[in-house]
């Protein structure tokens, strides 16, 4: 099966129902390509800014960046746990996370500066933050969630789309990844203690983070001294 006749038959499992299955198969597509090009912003936007920032300050504030689109049948999963008929419309008015970027800083502070940085611009309006590091999640778990919306121009106008950003430090990743990982192959093996195994280490890591960002800023302001 080719990725499109794999797509559609998705489509129809999921969002069958009766009327012209194609027409909302197209408008369906049309939205997917809205999001993939959203990332493709997005995700340059964070590309411009680690260029110019590792140029003008000789250390890379971003690590790397990954990015996806949500899968057919993730986006019908989600639709039936929030109760919402699964139409074309009912996933740009009710997911903020179809279009998904994941950005993995150095240090804690670049995370800080990087999100300020692309709030601040024109076409960017910020929709939600949760500072998952200020306050993290009772399990541990730490990271910068972003909403936005960003203009997509299609032909016939422009499309105001939303992307979820999570930007994280490379120890916050590791840490997420892993419990993430677990988290799928648990079936019942999560117990309190676990639970609180894995929420010592997401503390020693981010003791480790601080401890880290510490570290440079002591280098820097050596190198100050000497100049
Ligand atoms: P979702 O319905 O899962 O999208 O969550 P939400 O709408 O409440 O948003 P939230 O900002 O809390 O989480 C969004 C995403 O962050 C998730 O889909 C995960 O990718 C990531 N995330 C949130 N909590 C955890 C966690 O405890 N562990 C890990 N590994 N990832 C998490
Ligand atoms: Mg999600």
């Amino acid at each position: 099966m080719s990725d499109t006749q794999e797509r559609e038959k998705l489509f129809r499992d999921f969002f069958g129902g009766s009327g012209d299955v194609m027409e909302r198969f197209d408008a369906f597509q049309a939205l997917m390509v809205q999001y993939d090009c959203a990332v493709r912003e997005v995700r340059t936007k964070f590309e411009v800014l680690n260029e110019e920032l590792t140029y003008r300050t000789s250390r890379n504030p971003i690590e790397s960046i990954s990015s996806r689109i949500k899968t057919p049948i993730s986006i019908a999963g989600k639709l039936r746990r929030l109760g919402i008929e699964p139409t074309v419309d009912a996933i740009a008015d009710n997911l903020n996370d179809v279009a998904g970027i994941r950005v993995i800083c150095s240090f804690i502070d670049d995370i800080y500066s990087v999100a300020e940085m692309l709030a601040k611009q024109d076409d960017i309006t910020v929709v939600q933050v949760k500072d998952y590091i200020r306050k993290p999640k009772l399990n541990g778990y730490r990271s910068y969630h972003m909403i936005v919306e960003v203009p997509v121009f299609f032909s016939e106008g422009k499309r105001l789309t939303r992307v979820e950003i999570q930007l994280r430090t490379v120890a916050m990743d590791f840490w997420a990844s892993l419990e993430h990982q677990m988290k799928y192959k648990q079936d019942g093996a999560d117990t309190p203690e676990i639970a609180a195994e894995l929420k010592s280490c997401a503390e020693t890591i981010a003791a480790t983070d601080a401890r880290m960002l510490g570290i440079r800023k002591r280098i820097e302001a050596l190198r100050e001294q000497k100049k």
